[in-house]
């Protein structure tokens, strides 16, 4: 969802916004534009397209300036045209703003200003927070006065940062529920949606919350409350994530690098500090009714959650997708909500998590994001410590929150005596095997599913199949199959395919079906005969199992053979499958693998 970066101080901060919001551009990238000041006068670029093509196309860095705002969008209102990029300027010239967010009232405030004269450029909610800052600063002759009154009128979600001409040297910002921080460097101040925004610059920032807004200078800051303008004083927040880290490091894609740092980010996960696991658990243990939340990618991480709680903790968590929380779910009290994001700033998890403590509910959280919205709001929280996140897809976040769901089922299932210390062991060990394992698919079996992914990439339409546990598997890599191909792909329970799906099966719909290890008996039974259900069809079959006996083409048109590893982790070791496949159809089909068309990584919009 869009991004903002703002900086004042010594430095070119030009430079430092297409830095900014460079990094940013996986909250959005259907246009891009700065505001700069120069001999105390705005000066707005702003055009379609990603960043480094604004930059160059409109030679943004040779305009040295002292300050200056950036904002990357992703379209909510109005259509991706030059008119309708940020930032927004007054009539007179004399402000310039950025913002990420929905203003829900901008359709009276719009009207009102045009019976007042004021003419409007775009078809966006934003462009009136500028006419109104103009409208205000006339009658009070004071930036922040009018800063003030404009977000007293307006109402929805916002993170807005403006400049103006009449305080050259000053940015002014605030948020009510979409994302926005301070950076604090010496001699330069950043504000930023998130750390992205100037992780290269100080991993010393201020996490502003709803009803505060920050005034910005080289030297200083200052943050008030909205509604008694008193002085707040803020922690300090380190960024623990390197910079480094950030970068893609020699692999042509995030998406890729990625999917190879998960060997270190399941470790990570494992090495996560028991006691705050534990208390979680408490949470579970305690908790009359328990939901697990997600949207999108994090709705099938929260689906495989609800399969590993019942299997081994011997209980039936229901997992909703957030957007579909309130309509659905009973809280109260004694209820848990649990929730899975990778950003911890989804705007439909956030909504359901604040639905449920309105009612009481116990909450808790596993995040990317450290100091995000979900991550402060929870009861509590773990941080997952993947590290940066950068490719809009995700695929080591979701991987990782798996494993900390399956520990957390684990410790669950102890703690109610369901399963012994010594089985709670062993399924440790075999967590503890998996990220090696996983490394070895990634050395050995890249190049083989690279070729299958590309002599299939013409296939419009693909079937993937689980039963049980390996059907939240299925939907995950189907999704990342359409997000980054672009491709139709539908995932299904293989128990559900002869209700109907199978009538589709022809030479345009092909199945991949992931099958469990044999000794998974009941299962991979089960998963069998959907695998002979659709070759009885003489249907096209992509085999994705564990057994060598396996090797046998009148079963499947195509197969993959993964090492022999446990049935805990047979799931999570298929998912890494689909992943790669997923990113090497998208790259034999060349798409923009790291932003793909329409989609947003953190989307913090209703
Ligand atoms: C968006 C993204 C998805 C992501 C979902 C949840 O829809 O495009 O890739 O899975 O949000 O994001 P979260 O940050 O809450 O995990």
């Amino acid at each position: 969802m869009c991004g903002i970066s703002g900086a004042v101080g010594l430095k070119n901060i030009s430079e430092l916004l297409f830095e900014g919001i460079r990094n940013l551009e996986y909250r959005g990238y259907d246009s891009c534009g700065v505001a700069l000041i120069n001999k105390s006068r705005l000066l707005i670029k702003k055009d379609i397209g990603g960043v480094e093509e604004f930059y160059r196309k409109h030679n943004v860095l040779q305009h040295k300036s002292k300050i200056g705002i950036a904002h990357t969008r992703w379209a909510t209102h109005g259509k991706v045209t030059q008119e309708n990029t940020h930032p927004f300027t007054s009539r007179d010239g004399n402000f310039a703003v950025v913002h990420n967010g929905i203003i829900s009232n901008y359709r009276p405030l719009k009207a009102q200003l045009q019976k007042e004269g004021f003419k409007f450029s775009s078809e966006t909610d934003t462009e009136v927070l500028a006419h109104l800052l103009e409208k205000f600063y006339k009658r009070s002759r004071n930036v922040e006065k009018a800063f003030l009154k404009m977000l007293n009128l307006i109402e929805g979600t916002y993170a807005i940062a403006l400049i103006s001409s009449y305080l050259p040297e000053q940015i002014f910002c605030a948020k009510k529920e979409s994302p926005l921080m301070l950076g604090i460097g010496d001699e330069i101040k950043f504000v930023g949606s998130d750390f992205n925004a100037f992780i290269d610059h100080t991993k010393n920032a201020v996490i502003l919350d709803d009803g505060e807004y920050a005034i910005l200078s080289r030297d200083t800051y200052v943050v008030k409350d909205l509604l008694s303008k008193e002085e707040v004083t803020k922690p300090i927040t380190k960024i623990e994530w390197d910079s480094e880290t950030s970068k893609k490091g020699g692999y042509p894609h995030y998406m890729l690098k990625e999917i190879y740092e998960q060997p270190q980010t399941i470790s990570n996960a494992l090495d996560l500090e028991e006691s705050g696991l534990d208390e979680i658990v408490d949470l579970f243990a305690e908790s009359e009714n328990s939901y697990l939340l997600g949207v999108g990618t994090t709705f099938y991480v929260a689906k495989y959650a609800k399969y590993v709680f019942s299997k081994l903790a011997q209980e039936f968590f229901p997992s909703i997708s957030s957007d579909e929380f309130m309509a659905l779910a009973i809280v109260n009290k004694e209820s848990l909500f649990f929730c899975a994001s990778q950003s911890g700033e989804t705007f439909d998890t956030l909504s359901a998590l604040k639905h449920a403590k309105l009612k009481g509910a116990r909450t808790a959280a596993v995040v990317n994001v450290m100091g995000s919205s979900i991550a402060r709001l929870v009861d509590k929280v773990v941080l997952q410590g993947s590290g940066p996140e950068i490719c809009v897809i995700s695929t080591k976040a979701a991987l990782s929150q798996m494993v900390v769901l399956t520990v957390l089922a684990m410790k669950l299932a102890l703690k109610k005596k369901v399963i012994t210390r010594k089985i709670y062991n062993q399924h440790l060990q075999s967590l503890r095997e998996l990220p090696e394992i996983i490394q070895g698919i990634l050395n050995e079996r890249s190049g083989f599913i690279h070729r299958l992914a590309h002599k299939y990439s013409g296939t419009r339409n693909w079937l993937y199949l689980g039963r049980g546990v390996y059907y939240p598997i299925a939907l995950e890599s189907a999704l990342k199959m359409k997000e980054v191909a672009y491709v139709h792909a539908e995932g299904m329970p293989g128990g559900f395919l002869k209700h109907g799906t199978l009538a589709m099966i022809d030479d345009d719909v092909s199945s991949i079906v992931f099958v469990p290890p044999p000794e998974d008996k009941v299962l991979y039974e089960a998963t069998m005969h959907s695998v002979e259900e659709i070759r009885a069809r003489s249907g096209f079959v992509l085999g994705i199992h564990f057994t060598e006996q396996g090797k046998n083409s009148d079963l499947y048109s195509e197969e993959l053979i993964l090492p022999k590893v446990p049935p805990l982790t047979a799931p999570l070791i298929q998912l890494v499958i689909g992943q790669l496949f997923a990113y090497f159809t998208a790259t034999s089909l060349k798409r923009n693998i790291d932003k793909p068309r329409s989609l947003a990584k953190s989307v913090t919009v209703a």
